[in-house]
C-alpha cells in the first residue's frame, strides 16, 4: 500500500500534462487545416513554440518531482511498454515543435514567425543555405509523420490507462487528474519551481531577445546626409513632424496601410529652374510600422527588402516639368536592394513665403521591385501593387 503523498503526481505536473496533451492534439487538428491561411499558420507556430517551452519546463519539473513508482501489479513489460511510450512522447513534446521550428527556418518561403502577434521569434541560426533545400524536403516529412507517431503512441497511451483502471489493478489513471475527480488529493510537496519555470522562461527570453539585438543596426550612420544632394546645398529643409511617406496595399483581400518612421531627404527646388532642381529620398524600410507585427517583420526579411544587407531604399525625382494643371511631373528613379527601376511620380506644390506644402503619390509593383517575389509572385496573398503617398512641408533654407 503506497501513502497516498507518493503515488500521485503533483499538481502542477497534472496541470502541465493535460494542457500539453489538449494543445498537442489541437495542434494535430490545426497542422491538418491551415490551408493557406497565414493567420492559422501563425497561431500553430505559436502554440507550438508555446508547446516547446512548456514542455521544457515539464522536464526539468520532472528532474526536481520524480513520479510516483508504478503501481506493483503491473508486468515488467507493461512497466517497460509504458515507460517507452512516455519517453517517446517527450521526444515529441521537444521535437515536433524543433522540426517545425526547423521547417520555418529553411522555407524557401521567408516569412517571419510573430508568437501571438507581439513576440517576434528568429529562424534557428546556420540554416541561410538550407532554404528550399533537401534539409526542408527531410523536416516536412519527418514533421508531418511525427504527427502520426504521436498517433499511434497515444492509442497506446489511452489503452494502458483504460486497462489499469478497469482491470482488477491498482490503475494509473487517478495519479493523473487533480483529486476532485478521484481519491481525495493529497499530493507530494513540490519543489524546483524557479528552477524549472524559472529555467523555461529564460530560455525563450534569449531566444526572444535575438530579433531585438539585430534590428538595431538598420539605423543610418549620419542621418540627413546620405542623398547625392548633400543637406547642405538643398535650398529646402524638410519639416519632419509635418511630413509623412505611407503605402496602402492589401493583403489577403483585406487593405493594410502603414509608414516609414525614418527617411531623410534633401531637397534643391526652383520653379524658375526645374531642370537644375533635383531631389533625392532615403527611406528605411526597416522603419515601416503597419500595427502589425508580422507585416512589420515580413517587410525587413531577406525576399522583402532584406533590410540586413540593403538598410535603404534610395529614391531620386528626375525630369521635374511643370503640367498643365499647376502640378508637377516627375520620374522617381529608385535603387532597392541592387534592383533600379523608374515610376511616374506626379506632385503638387504649392509655396508660400518661405513653406512649400507637397503631395505627390505612385504606385509600384512588388514584381518590379523584386519583393516577395519567392513566396508569393503571384499576388495570392499581398496584391503586386502597392500605392506609396508623399506628403507635407518645408521651408526654405537662408
Ligand atoms: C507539438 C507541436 C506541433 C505539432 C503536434 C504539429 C503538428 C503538425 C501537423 C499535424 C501538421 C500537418 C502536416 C501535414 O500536412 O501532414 C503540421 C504542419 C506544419 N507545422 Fe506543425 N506542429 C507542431 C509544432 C510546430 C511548430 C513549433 C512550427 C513552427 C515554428 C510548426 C510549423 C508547421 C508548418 C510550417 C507546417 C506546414 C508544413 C507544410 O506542409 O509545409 N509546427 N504541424
Ligand atoms: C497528446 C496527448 C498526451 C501526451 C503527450 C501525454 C503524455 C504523457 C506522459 C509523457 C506521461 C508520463 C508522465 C511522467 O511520468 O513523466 C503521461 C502520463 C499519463 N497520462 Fe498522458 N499524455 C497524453 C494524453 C493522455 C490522455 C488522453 C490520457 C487519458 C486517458 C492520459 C492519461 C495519462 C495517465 C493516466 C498518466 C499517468 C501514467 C502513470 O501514472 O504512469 N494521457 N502522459
Amino acid at each position: 500500500m503506497h501513502a497516498p503523498s507518493s503515488n500521485r503526481y503533483t499538481v502542477v505536473a497534472i496541470l502541465l500534462h493535460w494542457a500539453i496533451a489538449g494543445l498537442i492534439l489541437f495542434m494535430i487538428w490545426l497542422g491538418w487545416n491551415m490551408d493557406d491561411n497565414e493567420a492559422r499558420f501563425q497561431l500553430h507556430k505559436s502554440i507550438g513554440i508555446a508547446i516547446l517551452f512548456l514542455s521544457v519546463a515539464r522536464v526539468l519539473w520532472r528532474w526536481r518531482n520524480p513520479p510516483p513508482p508504478l503501481p506493483d501489479d503491473m508486468t515488467p513489460w507493461e512497466k517497460r511498454l509504458s515507460h517507452g511510450v512516455h519517453v517517446a512522447f517527450y521526444a515529441l513534446m521537444i521535437g515536433l515543435p524543433l522540426l517545425g521550428w526547423l521547417l520555418v527556418s529553411t522555407s524557401s518561403f521567408q516569412i517571419s514567425t510573430v508568437l501571438f502577434g507581439t513576440v517576434s521569434w528568429p529562424h534557428l541560426p546556420f540554416t541561410e543555405g538550407l532554404k528550399g533545400g533537401v534539409v526542408h524536403d527531410v523536416t516536412e516529412f519527418l514533421h508531418s509523420k511525427g504527427a502520426w507517431v504521436l498517433i499511434v503512441l497515444l492509442g497506446l497511451h489511452v489503452a494502458g490507462a483504460i486497462k489499469h483502471e478497469f482491470a482488477a489493478e491498482e490503475g494509473v489513471f487517478k495519479r493523473m487528474i487533480p483529486g476532485l475527480f478521484g481519491r481525495p488529493h493529497s499530493p507530494p510537496p513540490a519543489q524546483g519551481y524557479a528552477i524549472a519555470f524559472g529555467g523555461a522562461v529564460l530560455l525563450f527570453a534569449i531566444i526572444a531577445a535575438v530579433p531585438l539585438m539585430k534590428s538595431s543596426p538598420s539605423a543610418p550612420a549620419s542621418p540627413g546626409t546620405t542623398g547625392t544632394v548633400p543637406a547642405d546645398e538643398g535650398n529646402w529643409a524638410i519639416d519632419p513632424a509635418a511630413s509623412e511617406i505611407t503605402f496602402t496595399g492589401t493583403y489577403q483581400k483585406k487593405p493594410f496601410s502603414g509608414t516609414f518612421g525614418r527617411w531623410d531627404a534633401s531637397v534643391l527646388f526652383d520653379a524658375e529652374d526645374l531642370d537644375s532642381s533635383a531631389i533625392e529620398v532615403e527611406v528605411y524600410p526597416g522603419s515601416a510600422s503597419t500595427g502589425t507585427k508580422l507585416y512589420d517583420d515580413t517587410i525587413q526579411g531577406g525576399e522583402w527588402f532584406d533590410t540586413n544587407s540593403f538598410p535603404a531604399v534610395k529614391v531620386s525625382l528626375i525630369n521635374i516639368a511643370a503640367s498643365a494643371d499647376g502640378g508637377y511631373t516627375a520620374e522617381a528613379s529608385m535603387l532597392v536592394k541592387d534592383q533600379a527601376i523608374n515610376v511616374p511620380f506626379d506632385f503638387n506644390l504649392t509655396i508660400e513665403g518661405d513653406t512649400a506644402t507637397f503631395d505627390g503619390r505612385t504606385t509600384l509593383s512588388r514584381k518590379a521591385l523584386n519583393l516577395g517575389q519567392q513566396s508569393d509572385p503571384g499576388g495570392d496573398w499581398v496584391d503586386d501593387s502597392v500605392e506609396v503617398t508623399v506628403k507635407g512641408s518645408a521651408t526654405r533654407k537662408e
